[in-house]
């Protein structure tokens, strides 16, 4: 029985009382109720109910709803070897892997990259070469977990030729792992790493050092912020004020901050 049900026995038993309690008054007068019930009164108790019905809906909403570790963990592989199938762009043609995810499928952030680099498309894993150490040195440095907190995927899962950026074809024909991903994981955060994942989202002409660190809402209310993509880091190793590098640091103990106060 779901929660409308459950409402429709409350309004009938509220209806049957009603009736009840003219019926001991006056037999007559209970007549002309129940007439005057059917036509006017049931129409705006339906129609409140209907409405409370909808309101209590809206709390069990699927989207709202938390699920099990094992359920998002099973849903996730058979998602994954869909994609290790898939011929949908021309990029399959030279993987070794395909690069799903690394992390915990009920991570609180979730962070987003671009694509698979030579190490990444030889180890199936996401930022484990030069720019990813990198990341997971700054991510360790600002107290966050890469195993417990982040669910880690990138925007498109094969590795591009000579690592070039993405296109948006490519990108297009890999949207549907990734959204699969952000639908099952729901995390708390998403973290748009570098611009080729910023594009994805919120399209072209938006530059990194003008909306990191900033909150932005997609997919189902999931707040989306935006930070510097390690390769960038690597080529900018300057450390002083205001620098890439000390701002990826704020940015990254803002996110710290943010696990922290999910509890
Ligand atoms: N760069 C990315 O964006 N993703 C990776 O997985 C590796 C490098």
């Amino acid at each position: 029985m779901n929660a409308t049900s459950y409402l429709c026995c409350i309004k009938n038993g509220f209806q049957f009382l009603f009736l009840l309690y003219f019926a001991r008054v006056n037999y007559t007068l209970f007549i002309f109720y129940l007439q005057i019930f059917n036509f006017l009164i049931t129409n705006s108790i339906d129609f409140i109910f209907s409405n409370v019905s909808l309101l209590f809906m809206k709390y069990l909403d699927f989207n709202e709803k938390e699920f099990s570790l094992e359920l998002k963990e099973q849903s996730l592989l058979e998602i994954k070897n869909v994609c290790s199938q898939c011929k949908n762009c021309p990029l399959w043609e030279n993987r070794t892997n395909i690069v799903f995810s690394d992390g915990k499928a009920n991570a609180p952030v979730m962070l987003i990259g671009e694509a698979p680099g030579t190490d990444e498309d030889a180890s199936g894993i996401p930022f484990v070469g030069k720019a990813g150490k990198l990341l997971s040195q700054m991510i360790q440095d600002a107290g966050i977990s890469r195993e417990n907190d982040l669910y880690i995927c990138n925007t498109i899962k094969c590795r591009p030729p000579q690592n070039r950026e993405p296109l948006t074809q490519e990108k297009e024909a890999c949207s549907q792992y990734l959204e699969a991903q952000i639908n099952i994981v729901r995390p708390k955060l998403i973290v748009l790493c570098g611009s080729t994942a910023v594009s994805s989202f919120l399209g072209k002409g938006f530059k990194i050092s003008q909306i990191r660190g900033n909150k932005y809402i997609l997919f189902n209310k999931i707040p989306a912020t935006v930070i510097f993509h390690p390769s960038y880091l690597l080529r900018n190793h300057s450390e002083e004020f205001n620098s890439p590098r000390w701002l990826t640091k704020k940015d990254l103990a803002a996110i710290k901050s943010f696990i922290s106060q999910l509890g």
